[in-house]
């Protein structure tokens, strides 16, 4: 399955900029969710670059999410921090919810993690807890404008038995970090569930619900990129609870930072 030449194109500008400014020595991309940029150490960021200086990259336009590139040194390997993402409900067509994972195709990155905050649906899963993302169900119902592919190409994107995924699984049981694993359902939002929907994504057997993700690991997948996925289990997507509130998955966030920047370093380190 081969995304569109006419997309791969279109962020070359951007990736060349990248280079210029971050150098081609780039070992990890990372795309980070509501809340999840904030969790790195900042006395490790050596330079950054707002979106607005990447050509073609779409602005954000989500609080939560303030879009810049920032090159990060630990231990000196080097990694790309992509602090906010693309969202379907902004409106935003499919290749610039996928442009960070193209981009970080064409600086030529080792390895790809994509992150993000989600509601969990599984009694089983706690607020604050880390779940793996293992499949998923994509409620994205994309428009025609939304083809992304090579005509004719209708192969279906199963998440592959990941070796780097299983690696990190292990680093993390080795430092005790403990984690979960589940089934991705992407909504387009933006409103979070109601009480109906909240009982059928269950039904269906999502663990956890969130408005991202999907479209990027779709396209890692076509692009042949050594990638994992996680969500930070934000709220718990109750039939009880009224409202789930932005700033509340922001306030979790926060409270997880110390164990999202163990896992998030622990990815940067493994090869
Ligand atoms: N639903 C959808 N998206 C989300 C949620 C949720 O409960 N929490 C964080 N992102």
């Amino acid at each position: 399955m081969k995304i569109r030449k006419e997309f791969i194109e279109k962020y070359k500008p951007a990736s060349e900029i990248l280079i210029k400014e971050f150098g081609s020595n780039i070992n990890t991309a990372i795309i980070a969710g509501s809340g999840i940029a904030e969790s790195i150490d900042t006395n490790k960021i050596v330079a950054e670059i707002d979106y607005d200086e990447l050509s073609n990259l779409p602005k954000t336009s989500v609080s939560g999410h303030s879009g810049k590139a920032v090159l990060y040194t630990l231990d000196n390997i080097n990694s790309i921090i992509f602090s906010g993402r693309f969202h379907y409900y902004e409106g935003r067509s499919i290749d610039e919810i996928c442009s960070l994972v193209i981009l970080s195709k064409l600086i030529g990155v080792e390895k790809l993690v994509i992150t993000n905050a989600a509601g969990s649906l599984n009694p089983q899963h706690k607020t604050g807890d880390i779940m793996f993302i293992e499949d998923y169900i994509d409620f994205l119902f994309y428009k025609s404008n939304h083809i992304f592919f090579d005509e004719n190409d209708f192969l279906v994107q199963n998440i592959k038995n990941n070796e780097f995924q299983s690696n990190i699984k292990l680093e993390l049981t080795k430092n005790q970090i403990p984690y979960k694993e589940g089934v991705y359902a992407a909504v387009t939002g933006p409103n979070y569930e109601t009480r109906a929907e909240i009982r059928m994504l269950r039904k269906i057997g999502a663990d956890a619900v969130g408005m991202s993700t999907v479209p990027e690991i779709k396209a890692a997948i076509s692009l042949n990129m050594n990638y994992l996925t996680f969500s930070l289990l934000t709220n718990s997507a109750k039939e009880v609870i009224q409202s789930v509130s932005h700033s509340e998955v922001i306030e979790t966030a926060k409270n997880s930072f110390e164990k999202i920047r163990s896992i998030i370093e622990i990815c940067i380190k493994n090869n």
